[in-house]
């Protein structure tokens, strides 16, 4: 585990060439420097501003402990709405590294940045986001009746379908592993028609069918390919590989995608930054944490 070459669940930061924050925070209508936001790409706005940010942080040029500029600043300057960078702020907020103080202002956080933080990123922001080319081969794209996991996960009744989609996801030419995402036929009934299967799916879901994921449970076994997925993933019969069972949500909490794939265990890891979150701070335990590892199993 841990071979630096494997692609990772992460987001990979942009380069760089974003506005330096005195500039930001003046709001300084001069030329940007920047390139605009990519409005065709298929990755969602805020992401692109998530992004620009985590790398103006990493770069330096925001340091530790200094302001962030106001939601409005930071709209202006990159011509989008105050709820699009609200929503980037929010997602810096939740990794950690920034840190708002009522009355004060948003604050740079000294918290280093964790390469691997976890986020509902598509296959394809993840390939980009590391600079990889993503792409895939359509095994098969159907409405069917939903397998009973994903019937009973989506929560549809007996005579609910799904859109079965099916294919293996590869980056720079290289398969790195195969979906199954299942998503209920009602939710969004014109996707057969709108959808090309060689595209991102949830690009497709946002622009054409108002659907955004929210939140996603995922959960992650290990498994060993079978000769049909080995043959997909070019690897032996019986390598490990990731299995991962996935259950997205719309932000109304509505279950909206139930996916099952496999990656393959020789080019991909998963990392988690895990976050304890504030607390108030209490006495110190009794005994002492020194009896932890002893007791450990009792
Ligand atoms: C990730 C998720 C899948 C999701 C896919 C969509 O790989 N694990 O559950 O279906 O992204 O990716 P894209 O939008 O590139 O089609």
């Amino acid at each position: 585990m841990g071979t630096p070459d494997k692609a990772t669940i992460a987001i990979h930061h942009d380069a760089g060439s974003g506005a330096s924050i005195p500039e930001l925070r003046k709001g300084v209508a001069k030329k940007p420097r920047q390139a605009p936001l990519d409005r065709r790409s298929g990755i969602p706005l805020y992401h692109q501003i998530q992004r620009r940010l985590l790398a103006q942080i990493e770069s330096g040029e925001f340091k530790p402990g200094s302001l962030l500029p106001s939601i409005q600043q930071i709209a202006a300057r990159m011509g989008v709405s105050q709820m699009t960078v609200r929503q980037a702020v929010r997602a810096l907020s939740e990794m950690g590294v920034i840190y708002s103080r009522q009355g004060k202002g948003t604050f740079i956080s000294g918290i280093k940045l964790e390469r691997d933080f976890r986020q509902v990123l598509s296959f394809t922001e993840e390939a980009l986001a590391r600079g990889a080319t993503p792409s895939s081969r359509l095994l098969s794209f159907r409405i069917q009746a939903p397998g009973e996991p994903a019937r009973a996960a989506l929560e549809l009744g007996e005579n609910d379908s799904v859109f079965c989609l099916r294919r293996v996801r590869f980056t720079d030419g290289v398969p790195l592993g195969i979906e199954s995402s299942s998503l209920p036929v009602k939710l969004c009934p014109r996707l057969m028609e709108t959808f090309d299967p060689s595209t991102s799916l949830y690009a497709e879901l946002a622009e054409h069918h108002g659907i955004q994921f929210f939140v996603t449970d995922e959960i992650i076994e290990v498994g060993r390919a079978g000769a049909e997925d080995a043959r997909l993933l070019e690897i032996p019969a019986n390598s490990p590989v990731f299995v991962f069972t996935r259950l997205s949500y719309l932000e109304n909490g509505t279950p909206a995608e139930h996916v099952e794939s496999i990656y393959r265990g020789d080019r991909y890891k998963v990392v988690n930054r895990l976050t304890r979150g504030k607390r108030e701070l209490v006495a110190a335990p009794s005994p002492s944490p020194a009896w932890l590892p002893a007791d450990v199993d009792g």
